[in-house]
């Protein structure tokens, strides 16, 4: 059993130098999954923008010498309305006046993959391996071992993310869903019908972020496997009340510390 070894510092710091739209708090929890799922190799994100979430992700994997492709699927909303772009403050805010101004003169799907891999170069010091999509319609029939989901307004736009990319995920993957929260209601409800549908079993409820497996046996081996690799169960993670499936019910975890940002 390793120690525990919860850091508010690191992760804050991790948050706070790629700009990660997250709570610390869940960029940890993302790690502890990471770190028990068998492979690691292939990972989608649905919605990168500043792309913080995928150079942590990656310095994170290669701190264990693992190699992973990313694939980033973004519409670029800032691309030709910057000043109708939703996140327009937050950019202009975070980001260094070299890299801001980079990233206004973004126009293609490869203008953005080059920038991230700069913008990761300069903040991480690591290469990435990156492919960038304007759309979850151009993804292929790859499978990934993590995917990552971030957009989406509307239960149907949710829901028809989950019908495009939940089939692209390895039966040893995980699912993350952000945003579980009163702030995208129409996320969470069309998680739950995912979830009353038999095609999402949740693992691991972070702070706004929950890690689901494609199947209920994967789900429980993941559960056990976080308990055996870690002690944080005890003061981070508790047993959720039974999950009731149409397959069956088991205890996921749930965090108990959701006020640490
Ligand atoms: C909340 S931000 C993602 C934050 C990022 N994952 C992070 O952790 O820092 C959402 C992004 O999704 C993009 N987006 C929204 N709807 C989309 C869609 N239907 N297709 C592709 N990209 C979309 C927006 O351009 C925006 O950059």
């Amino acid at each position: 059993m390793t120690a525990f070894k919860w850091n508010t510092a690191e992760y804050n710091n991790y948050r706070d130098k790629y700009s990660i739209l997250s709570a610390s708090l869940d960029l940890y929890l993302f790690q502890i999954v990471l770190d028990s799922l068998p492979v690691v190799e292939d990972i989608l994100e649905l919605g990168t923008y500043t792309g913080g979430a995928l150079i942590f992700l990656n310095e994170v994997l290669k701190k264990k010498n693992i190699n992973a492709q990313f694939t980033a699927v973004d519409h670029i909303a800032w691309a030709n309305n910057f000043s109708a772009f939703a996140w327009k403050n937050h950019a202009s805010r975070v980001l260094p006046p070299q890299s801001f101004n980079s990233f206004l003169s973004i126009k293609t799907a490869d203008d953005a993959a080059h920038w991230l891999k700069n913008r990761c170069k300069e903040v991480s010091g690591q290469d990435i391996d990156v492919r960038w999509l304007l759309n979850e319609n151009e993804l292929d029939d790859k499978k990934y071992n993590v995917i990552f989901h971030d957009y989406g307004q509307t239960a149907e736009e949710n829901t028809a993310t989950l019908d495009k990319c939940w089939p692209r995920l390895r039966d040893d993957g995980i699912y993350v869903i952000d945003d579980f929260e009163t702030a995208q209601p129409y996320r969470v409800i069309a998680t739950i019908e995912a979830m009353q549908q038999g095609k999402l079993f949740p693992v691991l409820w972070g702070s706004k972020k929950v890690f689901f497996a494609n199947n209920i046996d994967f789900a429980k081996t993941l559960i056990d496997k976080i308990k055996i690799n870690s002690n944080f169960e005890e003061y981070v993670v508790g047993t959720y009340v039974n999950f009731k499936s149409i397959h069956g019910t088991y205890n996921p975890l749930k965090v108990k510390l959701t006020t640490i940002q």
